[in-house]
């Protein structure tokens, strides 16, 4: 792969001369204010620097150097600047101090992760293609700049920083990769000439017949050009030579694998819940449209302690226990957006015995407890109410302090109120952790029994107020704690040796009959893999692409913690997860007929290509495991991977089709691909995912019925290219899907 430093480097030459200074040497230049936070920062430092001096920056957790022009700067392409520092942890934003709009979040190590404390790396940003997410940053009132520490604040000098009206982008074919059947997919960037390209399979020439480029929304600075064969792929050895140096490298060599088999089965099928393409707090009504999100949830952390009289709330230990006005204010308001997009809601009901009282108070001032591990970086006397060995810091503080009582009579008059009603409801969040992530408000840990009853009486209110509403519960966060609480096995052993969820189940089939209807609609659980992916490299993104495997596959030993003993539960496979068989299992032995959702996943990586093909991955193993409804946590960036996998199946009503059909793969390979097909109306869709970071795979693809497709396509060589076409289908002997791609295909 071409890094990304490279191209960098190369247009970092290119910059032309009209700019607007934001600091060359000594001080801001004129016209530009400081409006950094929390940091010490020297205008004028002399230990390095390029010039005269630089800028030293020691930011504090989360703070900035901050900069903000007296006027815009609306439309320029790009900004410059050198920096030096141990990799610092940076978040760059462009921002309009006019309209509060923001840019997307740039980090730092999405340009470079060579950054060193002793010299300058010289960095560009391009407006058009921002790092990281490949979108643009669009047209605004851009005034402000801000690099932003991380968690653990930072140290760095920065130079020269410029923001640039235009750039000239040298000319370059980035990807090449074969496509289909006989389309060659070519990545570039600026003005080349494909007079000079030319391909060869198996040492014979190919003629190229049609070429044609498009400049992807959102990547603009990038093109793809589409070259159509006059030759089908075939196994062996396929050499593209650009024909001119091409950034030293002007041959791009692929060897084509066997070919593997596959057939769909358009007859045998079942229906695709419209539910299970959820997303967290969408961010707009045109989000839910352009990705085509059906569900979306009002849920997480904070929402315990959502008061919806004042409109605070608390995000416990996630935010040093401290209330402020919730985002958004108004849950009622918020069903009535995202109905008006066209999403159905999920609504969280908090069900502990406390509410935020306000926007201010905390649980946990240094005033008061004194030695606590962290505090916050902009309120120094709120505290993390733990010490730094990690225990709790006590007493435990007075829940009046910060809260103000909640019961099932206040959740009633709130429901009733409400003039938008959600589609579901989930009884609170997580709440069998709650004596830790609300450990102020409910130190004791929760019992099964406790659990239960909060879910039965918030139901029955929330059955009894809103009619025909479906009731999600008990949104429990982990493995571990679907099968016992946090009081321990003395608890599954005080219930029968009962693990939790089947238990739950059962009490809740047995609330069926006491009250005369169905209290519990989906059994509602949170889905994060056990193992550990957090490295990023290339080992973790391999692993994270595998484990999708723990949704489905019953032979599929996870890689983690899980099932390693001493025993953990009492359920069959213990070392296997198999999500979704082993949930839909469970609820045909307690309670047949409840529905199953999954209101937290994630692919583990939102910023990385793999994070985008986990999504993809997880998307058609929802369809095809029979999922009822799904929420990606958190927000999925609209222009990111994991946007681009709704998009993929979803975007701008064009749907992946509503019912599962049937695959049949000769060499299966789930480590590294995906085949999901759906078919609606007669009409085959089909999404491949290739999880193979550098070959591409081939399918002959049986009964793929001949003639034109709508094509889309993500990944690939050249980062997050994206783009669709139409193509036309007149061979499916040999199919390519390009490493690290996932093609969504809709026959029209
Ligand atoms: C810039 O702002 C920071 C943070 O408020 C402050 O510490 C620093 O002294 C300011 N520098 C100048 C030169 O105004
Ligand atoms: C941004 O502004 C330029 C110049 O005014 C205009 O040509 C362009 O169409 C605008 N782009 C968008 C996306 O509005
Ligand atoms: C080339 O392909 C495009 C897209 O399919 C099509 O619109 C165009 O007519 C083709 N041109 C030729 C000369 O075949
Ligand atoms: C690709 O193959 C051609 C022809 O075999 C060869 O000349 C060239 O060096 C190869 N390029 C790379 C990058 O391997
Ligand atoms: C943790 O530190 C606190 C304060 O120093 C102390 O009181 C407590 O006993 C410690 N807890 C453990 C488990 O070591
Ligand atoms: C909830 O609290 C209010 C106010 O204290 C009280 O009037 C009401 O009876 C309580 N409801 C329940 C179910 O305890
Ligand atoms: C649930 O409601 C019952 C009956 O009103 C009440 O006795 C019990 O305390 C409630 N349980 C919880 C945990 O709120």
């Amino acid at each position: 792969m071409r890094s990304l430093l490279l191209q960098v480097a190369l247009l970092a030459t290119w910059v032309l001369a009209d700019d607007i200074t934001v600091y060359t040497d000594t001080a801001l230049a004129a016209g530009w204010e400081n409006w950094s936070w929390s940091s010490d920062i020297d205008f004028a430092a002399t230990d390095i620097f390029e010039g005269s001096s630089s800028i030293s920056v020691n930011s504090e957790a989360w703070s900035a150097l901050s900069v903000k022009l007296e006027g815009t700067f609306p439309n320029y392409q790009g900004l410059r600047f050198d920096i030096a520092g141990d990799n610092p942890d940076l978040t760059i934003t462009i921002q309009s101090s006019v309209d509060g709009t923001t840019s997307s979040n740039i980090l730092l190590s999405a340009m470079s992760t060579s950054i060193t404390p002793d010299a300058f790396t010289s960095l560009l940003i391009d407006f058009r293609n921002l790092p990281g997410s490949g979108a643009a940053l669009g047209n605004g009132t851009w005034d402000r700049i801000t690099w932003q520490a991380g968690a653990n604040g930072d140290v760095y000098h920065i130079d020269n920083i410029v923001v640039v009206e235009s750039i000239i982008i040298p000319p370059l074919f980035l990807s090449a990769e074969p496509l289909a059947a006989n389309t060659i997919a070519v990545t570039t960037q600026g003005d080349v000439d494909f007079s000079t390209f030319a391909v060869s399979l198996n040492g014979q020439s190919v003629k190229i017949l049609n070429t044609t480029t498009y400049t992807p929304v959102g990547t603009p600075s990038k093109s793809v050009t589409y070259l159509t064969l006059a030759k089908n792929f075939v196994q062996g050895s396929l050499v593209i030579d650009t024909g001119v140096p091409n950034g030293g490298n002007p041959t791009f060599n692929v060897t084509l694998p066997a070919v593997q088999f596959a057939s769909f089965v358009q007859q045998v099928n079942f229906p695709i819940s419209p539910l299970i393409y959820g997303v967290n707090f969408p961010t707009s009504a045109s989000y839910i449209q352009d990705l085509g999100v059906t569900m979306s949830r009002w849920g997480g952390n904070a929402v315990t302690a959502y008061n919806p009289t004042g409109e605070f709330t608390n995000a416990g230990a996630d935010w040093f226990f401290e209330n402020r006005v919730a985002d958004p204010p108004s849950a009622d308001d918020w069903v009535g957006w995202v109905h008006g997009a066209g999403s159905q809601s999920l609504l969280t009901i908090p069900a502990l015995d406390w509410v935020s009282k306000d926007a201010t108070s905390y649980s946990y001032p240094v005033s008061e407890y004194p030695g606590q591990a962290s505090t916050d970086p902009f309120l120094a006397n709120a505290g993390s109410g733990r010490f730094p060995n990690g225990s709790a810091v006590g007493p435990p503080p007075d829940p009046t302090t910060v809260y103000t009582p909640w019961n099932t009579t206040m959740a009633k008059a709130w429901l009733n109120g409400l003039a938008n009603k959600p589609t579901l409801v989930a009884i609170d969040n997580e709440i069998e952790i709650a004596s830790s992530t609300h450990q102020d408000m409910h130190p004791a840990a929760i019992d099964y029994d406790e659990e239960l009853a909060r879910v039965l009486n918030f139901s029955l209110v929330a059955k009894e107020v809103i009619p025909g509403v479906k009731v999600a519960a008990p949104s429990t966060c982990a493995w571990w704690f679907y099968w016992t609480s946090e009081v321990g096995y003395t608890d599954n052993a005080a219930h029968d040796n009962m693990d939790f969820l089947p238990w739950f189940l059962m009490k809740m089939a047995a609330a069926e009959k006491t009250h005369g209807q169905r209290i519990l609609d989906y059994l509602d659980i949170h889905y994060y893999y056990a193992a550990d992916t957090s490295a990023n490299d290339d080992s973790a993104k391999a692993l994270r692409l595998r484990m999708t495997r723990s949704l489905w596959d019953t032979t599929y030993t996870d890689e983690s913690w899980i099932g390693v003993p001493p025993q953990q539960n009492h359920q069959w496979d213990p070392t296997i997860v198999s999500l979704l068989p082993r949930f839909r299992t469970l609820i045909d032995i307690y309670y047949p007929g409840t529905k199953l959702s999954v209101s937290e996943f994630s692919s583990t990586a939102d910023t990385d290509i793999t994070g985008g093909l986990v999504t993809v991955d997880m998307l058609g193993i929802f369809g095809q495991q029979k999922l009822d409804s799904a929420t990606y946590w958190a927000t999925p960036d609209e222009l990111g991977p994991v946007g681009l996998a709704y998009w993929l199946y979803r975007g701008f009503g064009v749907h992946f089709g509503a019912n599962s059909a049937q695959v049949n793969l000769a060499t299966p390979n789930p480590n590294t691909q995906g085949v999901y097909a759906a078919t609606e109306n007669g009409k085959l869709s089909v999404v491949i995912v290739n999880k193979n970071p550098d070959t591409p795979i081939t399918f002959a693809l049986a009964n793929m019925p001949f003639g034109s497709y709508f094509m889309r396509h993500f990944g690939g060589e050249a980062g997050i290219a994206k783009w669709q076409t139409t193509v036309t289908v007149s061979s499916i002997d040999y199919i390519v899907v390009p490493a690290y791609t996932a093609v969504f295909l809709k026959q029209n």
